[in-house]
């Protein structure tokens, strides 16, 4: 296990890029702020350093990593394009859209961080320091969400520290993410496919390509491997230390409350603890305060936490998506599979 080593915290400041473009060449894991959430980022061709990255988590490595990338020259070089992934490429990157694409004769993606899969899932992040990174460096970086896996995903510096300190080499801290949940991520080996709803909402995709985006289940599975389509989609994943109550009409007794809208509901007023996504009820400020607050709320140990419902639309698709996961049985939890040790 990589424990002690020391993890160094630098601000965004004008050398910044080049120091973590330095760290990923060596070898190194950097964690840096995309629009999206925190990533842990790895030099994606060098399968030592994937391997740590893998360990650093606690991530199981049958689970592949998106492989970020500057531009689509870039992305072509690693992955294939079918008219349709060009029309989602040119339309939504750099964006909080991630495409899962046959790889390309020569792709330089490490096999570990594709899991063996002849796919990978390829993502050009908006922000400008995860894009000075990536140029610094020329090659692609796979970086998964900055937290132990299983864990809610960190959308501040401060976060990733309380996670990965004393496993990783360095987190470049560029203040607060805008998003706040991940990508969306679509499948594009033949018909488009929905695999997580994230940041770019469904309806923006399909407006576009003119016609609905079938979901595939979180547990259908990837028969030829028998893995699932998009493992890190299993069950219980984003999870607070406390239980969460989903759709609440009233707080009982010693729960926290994570409130949605104008309107409070019966027992709000004796709360332990009460934090609202959104006052005005703008579901894009929810998804920025979604991850912070899961963890504000159970930093204050809880007996639960009661969520308000949120509408389904628009953003709220991921948003929902991340409480249920939130909510789901514990003892179905990625956090819980054992970690197979890497190679
Ligand atoms: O916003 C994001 O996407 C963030 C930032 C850092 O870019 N990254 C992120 O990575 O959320 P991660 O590792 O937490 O989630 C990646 C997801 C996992 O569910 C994984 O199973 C899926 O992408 N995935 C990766 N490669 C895949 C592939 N070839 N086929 C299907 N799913 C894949
Ligand atoms: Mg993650």
């Amino acid at each position: 296990m990589m424990v002690d080593v020391t993890t160094k915290i630098i601000g965004n400041g004008p050398a910044a890029a080049a120091e973590a473009a330095r760290c990923l060449r060596e070898g190194g894991l950097v964690a840096f702020p995309t629009e999206t959430v925190y990533g842990l980022g790895a030099d994606a061709t060098h399968p030592e350093a994937v391997a740590r990255l893998y360990r650093a988590k606690g991530r199981p490595s049958f689970n592949p990593l998106i492989a970020h990338v500057p531009d689509l020259a870039a992305a072509e070089r690693i992955a294939l394009f079918n008219p349709l992934a060009r029309h989602l490429a040119e339309a939504f990157w750099p964006g909080p859209l991630t495409l899962v694409l046959p790889k390309a004769p020569g792709c330089a993606v490490a096999e570990l961080a594709t899991a063996g899969l002849d796919t990978v899932a390829v993502r050009i992040p908006a922000h400008p320091l995860a894009q000075a990174i990536l140029r610094a460096l020329g090659r692609p970086v796979v970086a998964p969400s900055a937290n132990r896996s299983g864990h809610v995903s960190p959308t501040t510096a401060a976060h990733v520290a309380g996670d990965l300190s004393g496993r990783i080499d360095l987190i470049v801290d560029g203040g607060p993410v805008a998003v706040g949940v991940e990508s969306t991520i679509v499948g594009c080996v033949r018909e488009p496919v929905l695999l997580r709803p994230g940041g770019l909402p469904r309806a923006t995709m399909e407006r576009l390509i003119g016609r609905p985006l079938a979901r595939v289940a979180a547990t259908a599975l990837d028969t030829a491997a028998e893995r699932p389509a998009a493992p890190g989609m299993l069950a219980s994943h984003y999870a607070p230390r406390a239980a969460v109550r989903l759709d609440a009409t009233a707080v009982t007794p010693g729960e926290a409350l994570l409130a949605f809208g104008p309107a409070p509901i019966a027992g709000s007023e004796r709360a332990a603890i009460m934090l609202n996504l959104s006052e005005r009820g703008s579901l894009t400020e929810a998804a920025a305060n979604l991850f912070g607050h899961l963890r504000a709320l159970d930093a204050a140990r809880p007996r639960a936490i009661a969520v308000m419902p949120v509408p389904h639309d628009d953003l709220g698709e991921a948003i929902n998506d991340r409480l249920r996961r939130a909510a789901a049985p514990r003892d179905t939890a990625v956090s819980q599979v054992t970690v197979q040790d890497v190679p």
